[in-house]
């Protein structure tokens, strides 16, 4: 069949101006809107570029008002007219073509569109997975084409700054060895070797290191990761990560590239002025002050620790929490017109703090004259001045304790911090702050397992006075690596990596590796290893993420094209599906449970 002939476009739905009167033009686009004001056809038609209104007119000929009132929205269509001023009492300062409109000559009905299952518009409020399954249709409003646009400059960008770098972007395999990252893998059967699997990537780490033992000092790759867990609001099966590596470099090289690279890629795409360094935050101070390894720093509310003062004071949490050493931390929560702290209120402050472990969250309310009322005020009779000054608590405020075990304690009263941050109404969401958090601990003990873990991953560097005592005090070791943090959100994560192979023997061996287990899994690495490994460091931003919250939202589905719902499917193609036996036959795979035919 001939392929239809249509009138294709001059211009773009975004460009016309009031300079371009009197211009024939042809536009292509989807009916946005069509209204019928007595006889007359008002369409906005729309493409990725904007609205232009296009007008059918009385004097039009019939066949075009026949086509006019065909029109349906969504429909694709070619327009062909002349451009003409608006009328004065007609202009649309709103969007960037008011000032004209198209008075339309001929009309061409390009294909025709079913009844929408929700109207397009800036954002659609559909429900998520009627407009997964209607991708196509989602991706046509203005909130998705602009964060996907936004999306592609930031990628750009940074392609742009790290080619001027002398950083060289390289492809690296997406069916790999499975080599344990932290997550689950996914798996790739072989049909030609029985019973061997390929796995996906959770990050392109080990083969980013041996490409610095390849010899390019400086590499970057936009890489596809895969991790098979929980999708969450920031998780996805698949995510896209900025990896990086360099050789020949300290911490504060990676870091500052970082720093360099976002700078500039903030001012160039969002047009937001970065401050030339980052603030730092060793973890046990964010994790002291803000509760979490992810402070939002855009608003203080320190966690403050009153473990000294509470000693003296014989309230029963207080004292148990002493007894098994314990911290007690307080937080205040500043007097003001817009959060009455009701019993209720902190009632839900208090359900924020048991989902991290808290038993439960005390209160007193500071009264005038230094005086604390109601909660717990009478076992602090005496201690009032102690613990004002402390809180740098004033007439009015709220002050809130948790006594817990360390982590708990922080993690507690740290979500309780987020949740009065968010209610005070605190948070300016035009601000972008970034923040470092160095000093890690290399090593996490895996209650479950029973034994240690990488808190990151095997390959950083243990910092060099924790060197001599890896094996004896695991717990202590703090490691050469460092995440950065934006607005609350843990954006990515690097290290100085090891390239000893001792060392990484070490590494592997106090997490629970065999020699002839790490040789097997992780045999490649330790035999580059072999061959004049140069000193090398990097880290991995996550594309999506950042792109989330330049863009203002709360979940990276926002500003993935075609993401996996929160059930890990995607309602669009229906993925994941079942195969043909014959498929499986090839793949030498049997399923287990027999499967319900779909
Ligand atoms: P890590 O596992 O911390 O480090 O990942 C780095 C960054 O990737 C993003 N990220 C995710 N984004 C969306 N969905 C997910 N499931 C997801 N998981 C991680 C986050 C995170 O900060 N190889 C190391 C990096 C290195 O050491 O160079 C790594 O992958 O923004």
């Amino acid at each position: 069949m001939a392929a239809m002939e249509y009138k294709q476009r001059t211009v773009t739905c975004g460009a016309l101006r009031q300079e371009d009167e009197g211009k024939y033009v042809v536009l292509n686009g989807w009916v946005h809107r069509n209204r019928n004001h007595g006889g007359i056809h008002f369409i906005n038609l729309r493409d990725r570029y904007g609205i232009t209104q296009i007008v059918v007119g009385e004097h039009a000929r019939d066949e075009v008002r026949q086509i006019a009132e065909e029109l349906r929205l969504e429909y694709c269509i070619a327009v062909e007219g002349i451009v003409r001023k608006r009328p004065d009492s007609m202009i649309n300062p709103n969007m960037d073509t008011g000032s004209i409109e198209v008075d339309v000559q001929s009309l061409q009905i390009l294909s025709r569109c079913e009844p929408l299952p929700f109207m397009i518009d800036e954002e659609s409020d559909a429900k998520e997975d009627l407009r997964l399954r209607y991708r196509y249709l989602d991706l046509r409003s203005t909130g998705m084409q602009n964060r996907i646009r936004l999306r592609h400059e930031f990628v750009k960008a940074i392609r742009e700054h790290l080619s001027a770098r002398d950083f060289y972007e390289i492809e690296t395999p997406t069916l790999i060895k499975s080599t344990p990252e932290g997550a689950r893998d996914f798996l790739v059967p072989s049909r030609l070797y029985a019973g061997k699997f390929y796995a996906l990537p959770q990050s392109p780490q080990l083969l980013k290191q041996i490409l610095m033992v390849g010899g390019f000092d400086k590499y970057f790759q936009i890489a596809r990761c895969y991790r098979d867990e929980d999708a969450r609001g920031d998780r996805q099966l698949e995510f896209t990560q900025l990896d990086l590596e360099m050789s020949f470099v300290t911490r504060e090289d990676v870091l500052k590239t970082i720093e360099d690279l976002f700078v500039e890629v903030f001012a160039k795409v969002m047009n937001y002025s970065l401050p030339t360094s980052f603030r730092r935050l060793s973890w046990s101070d964010a994790m002291n002050t803000y509760g979490v390894d992810k402070p939002d720093v855009r608003y203080d509310l320190p966690l403050v620790d009153i473990g000294d003062i509470a000693e003296l004071i014989q309230f029963g949490a207080f004292q148990t929490a002493l007894a098994e050493k314990g911290s007690i931390k307080a937080i205040c929560a500043p007097a003001t017109d817009n959060l009455a702290y009701s019993r209720k209120y902190i009632g839900e402050l208090e359900e924020a703090a048991k989902v991290y472990g808290a038993k439960g969250l005390a209160f007193v309310k500071v009264g005038k004259g230094g005086v604390l009322e109601s909660g717990i005020a009478k076992f602090l009779v005496g201690h009032e001045t102690a613990i004002i000054e402390r809180m740098k608590a004033s007439e009015g405020d709220m002050i809130l304790f948790i006594a817990a075990p360390w982590k708990k304690c922080c993690n507690s009263l740290g979500a309780v911090r987020t949740k009065l941050a968010r209610d005070l109404n605190i948070i300016d969401k035009n601000r972008f702050e970034f923040c470092w958090i160095i000093d890690f601990p290399l090593f996490e003990f895996n209650e479950e397992a029973g034994h240690w873990e990488a808190a990151h991953h095997m390959f950083s560097m243990p910092q060099a006075q924790y060197i001599p005592t890896l094996e004896s005090d695991p717990g202590s070791v703090k490691g050469d690596l460092y995440d950065l943090v934006l607005n609350g959100y843990e954006v990515a994560s690097g290290s100085i990596r090891i390239h000893d192979v001792e060392l990484q023997k070490r590494i592997f061996r106090i997490c629970n590796f065999t020699d002839e287990e790490a040789e097997s899994r992780f045999g490649f690495l330790l035999n580059a290893f072999r061959y004049g490994p140069p000193p090398h460091g990097g880290i991995a931003p996550g594309i999506d993420r950042m792109v989330m919250i330049m863009a203002q939202q709360t979940s990276i589905k926002e500003v993935i094209a075609f993401p996996k719902n929160t059930a890990a499917v995607s309602p669009m193609d229906d993925s994941p599906s079942y195969v043909d036996d014959k498929q499986l036959d090839e793949l030498h795979l049997l399923i287990k449970q027999p499967v319900k035919s779909e």
